[in-house]
């Protein structure tokens, strides 16, 4: 069977942007299969992205066909009300949204850790968040060697992951205090030029963020549920990059030239030069940056260490096309160069 379109919804966005250019990047498809596709405020607009002009149409019920390879990089609530009018037109749907991923029937796809997952039968996958899925990629390996008890990520989310508009809004904030003039805020609840917020999302009843329930509970569906796992998510004014503090106890015990050893050979991890990676060293890259590696001596098993990556790639637009290659190297095995779409 062959992909006849990929459709990419949300396309004038952060992630749905940096899908496309990685689609035509990795030649997935021709321009010509590729369709673009936003709100009703976007349509007929022009953009170019690696090069290529599209224009932007409107997502309907209608938009989608059979055959079609759909990736939505919208909003839970628009995702959840697409997702099912697309699969039921016989489409593939890949979402990034966080609206399927705890979904007991929908594989939740860390390409590094569980892309054997994928398969024909499967329509619909999501990919974890920008934080789930760094942390689990460095983590996977470091749970096979030593076994996981708990963790605690504590993480430095950039604007940029909340959308165009809030990362917008941290430039013109900074901007406008450098300059003296008022600013109102449309996006932040509080100040976030030259300062931090210590709440990513809603706060639920029990006090952690919607954000922070999201990044234990997607990592704990990849690697196991039986892990302990805490989160405490912090939005800081960095543009792209997302950092995290992770710290976790193993129930074996390791040294920490085997730990090194086991995240040199990790897909899709690298050791940090000079200590450690800040975010605007890793952006462009789909690598997930260690650093810091210390001992943790409030415990036996203990470890620190420090996770920077670009989060509109790994847990975004990298996730998203990988997961798209993958289906399609399924959906035609006959050769590596069959499985561009026809
Ligand atoms: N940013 C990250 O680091 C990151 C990482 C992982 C996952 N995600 C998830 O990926 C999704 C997109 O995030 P983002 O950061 O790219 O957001 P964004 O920059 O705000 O982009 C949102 C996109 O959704 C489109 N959209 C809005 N309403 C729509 C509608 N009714 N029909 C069709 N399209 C509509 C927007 O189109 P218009 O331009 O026309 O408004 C825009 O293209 C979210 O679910 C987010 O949680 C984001």
């Amino acid at each position: 069977m062959k992909i006849k379109n990929i459709i990419v919804i949300g396309a004038t966005g952060n992630v749905g942007r940096k899908v496309v250019e990685f689609i035509l990047q990795r030649q997935l498809a021709k321009p010509e299969q590729l369709r673009l596709m936003a709100s009703t405020q976007s349509i007929g607009k022009q953009i170019s992205i690696a090069g290529v002009d599209f224009t932007i149409e409107a997502t309907d019920e209608t938009s989608f066909a059979k055959n079609d390879l759909c990736i939505f990089n919208t909003e839970s609530e628009i995702s959840a009300y697409y997702i099912p009018k697309a699969i039921a037109a016989g489409a593939y749907v890949i979402d990034s949204s966080s609206h399927y991923r705890l979904h007991p029937d929908v594989p939740l796809i860390i390409p590094p850790v569980n892309q054997g997952l994928i398969n024909i039968e499967q329509r619909l996958y999501a990919h974890a968040n920008c934080l789930a899925s760094p942390i689990a990629t460095a983590l996977a390996p470091l749970h096979q060697a030593f076994n996981v008890f708990k963790a605690n990520a504590v993480t430095y989310q950039s604007t940029s992951g909340a959308g165009k508009k809030p990362m917008d809004e941290c430039w013109q904030e900074t901007k406008s205090l450098i300059e003296q003039k008022s600013y109102t805020r449309t996006c932040f609840q509080r100040q976030i030029a030259f300062n931090v917020i210590p709440q990513v999302g809603g706060i639920r009843d029990d006090g952690y963020t919607f954000e922070e329930y999201k990044i234990i509970h997607e990592v704990k569906k990849v690697l196991g549920n039986d892990i302990l796992m805490t989160s405490t998510a912090v939005r800081v004014p960095v543009m792209i990059g997302h950092s995290i503090a992770l710290t976790v106890e193993f129930k074996k015990s390791f040294s920490l030239d085997e730990i090194k050893n086991v995240l040199k050979q990790a897909p899709f991890v690298q050791l940090s030069d000079n200590h450690y990676s800040t975010p605007v060293e890793v952006v462009g890259s789909d690598d997930v940056f260690v650093g810091r590696i210390k001992r943790d001596n409030t415990c036996e098993n203990g470890l620190h260490l420090w996770l920077c990556s670009d989060n509109l790639r790994r847990g975004a637009a990298t996730d998203a096309v990988e997961i798209a290659e993958r289906l399609l190297l399924c959906l035609d095995e006959r050769s590596k160069e069959n499985y561009k779409i026809a």
